[in-house]
């Protein structure tokens, strides 16, 4: 089976990550962003994943080439010279998307920034049992209006409405990103940028031919900070994976030092954790990070590399790859740090965003963006 993700631009909202690292290489929990897709689709048999990006990509088809091998996916860029919006795509690659003998075989197409269970079994199923041109999964948000709105008959799945970012409040049922599709909705979509969303949709909904799937488990798109942070908290919820290692006063846990506690996070085990550390609730440490004593840290990614000096304390930030965070360091409020920042000692920082390789000398009280 064959899949398209829409990998599109260049991950604007979540930078200065997105400066060092196209956005589908963005470590999230410890892995590529992509590859908890590509692992997903590869579990149900999808052999040949379609990349549909607008700029020139070398670093990913490096990465990406690796991690096809051991998976056994085929992976194909398919370059747009202008960027052709969300359905465009789509018709740019079918040749790619029809290569397969079975003319009945559907294929999918996701979003690449949303991260869940995903449910690609149920979808093959629910999709072949109806029978129709196409089926999206939809979930519940509390903030609709950030999303695609879904109105749907609950009972069959049939789509009635879909609204793309409606002003006024139209259904809390959302579009989660994830579709499955029958090769003629190609037809449907024409040689130009096109949203799939505003245009393809619609028409789709007027012909009878969408159907709704409802997600069942925790849904995120974490195409931005802060967004990012919450979707690690659900994922790290849902993962058994994840430490809870009793207060360590009795001795050395497995994951850090005498007297340190972890709890609810993802440690990476090549990490060094030292004594009297409290790591956690919602934390995931990257491959090689060095943590000093005395360090607190909740609700926050550190990515590979980064080192945390002595007594810092850091609440709901994520830091680059290669970091280093000096002695009784505060830092809180989605800062981002980007690649390879440094931090000196006793600095607090609130809400920044720190470009790559910069220094920082002196405390920001203020959410601002140092360049
Ligand atoms: N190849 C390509 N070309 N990809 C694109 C382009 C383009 O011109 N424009 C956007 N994309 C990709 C993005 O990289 C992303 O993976 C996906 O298409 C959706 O674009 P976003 O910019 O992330 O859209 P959104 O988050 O505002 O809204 C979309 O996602 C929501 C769920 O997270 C819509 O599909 C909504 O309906 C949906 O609810
Ligand atoms: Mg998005």
């Amino acid at each position: 089976m064959k899949a398209l993700i829409l990998v599109g631009g260049f991950g604007t909202r979540l930078r200065p990550l997105t400066l060092s690292q196209p956005k589908p290489l963005v470590e999230f929990c410890n892995k590529p962003m992509m590859l908890h897709q590509v692992e997903a689709l590869a579990a149900v048999g999808v052999d040949h994943v379609i990349l549909a990006v607008s700029y020139r990509a070398e670093l990913m088809e490096q990465r990406l080439m690796k991690e096809g091998e051991r998976l056994g996916v085929k992976f194909t860029f398919s370059f747009e010279e202008e960027p052709l919006g969300t359905a465009g795509p789509l018709k740019l690659a079918q040749k790619y998307l029809c290569q397969s003998a079975d003319p009945a075989e559907p294929f999918f197409v996701l979003n690449s920034d949303v991260i869940c269970q995903f449910p690609f079994q149920q979808m093959i199923e629910f999709h072949r049992a109806h029978g129709r041109e196409g089926t999206i999964m939809v979930t519940k948000v509390e903030e609709p209006s950030k999303y695609g709105v879904v109105v749907y008959d609950e009972a069959t799945g049939l789509i009635d409405r879909f609204v793309e970012k409606p002003q006024e409040f139209v259904s809390n049922k959302i579009n989660a990103g994830l579709y499955i599709f029958s090769r003629s909705i190609l037809d449907k979509i024409p040689n130009k940028p096109t949203s799939i969303e505003k245009e393809t949709f619609p028409l789709m909904v007027q012909q009878g031919n969408l159907y709704a799937l409802e997600l069942h488990g925790f849904w995120m798109d974490v195409g931005q900070p802060k967004d990012f942070l919450t979707g690690m908290c659900m994922y790290i919820a849902n993962s058994p994976s994840a430490c809870a290692t009793p207060d360590g006063d009795a001795g050395k846990s497995a994951d850090g030092g005498v007297g340190t506690a972890i709890t609810s996070s993802l440690v990476h085990p090549t990490a060094k954790i030292g004594r009297n550390c409290r790591i956690g609730p919602n934390v995931v440490i990257g491959p090689n990070v060095v943590i000093e004593d005395g360090v607190r840290i909740r609700r926050s990614t550190v990515l590979e590399g980064s080192k945390i000096r002595e007594h810092s304390w850091i609440d709901s930030c994520i830091i680059g790859w290669r970091c280093h965070i000096g002695r009784w360091v505060r830092m809180e409020s989605v800062c981002v740090l980007g690649e390879d920042v440094n931090v000196n000692d006793e600095i607090y920082l609130n809400g920044c965003r720190i470009l790559p390789h910069k220094s920082i000398g002196e405390s920001q009280p203020e959410p601002q963006i140092i360049m």
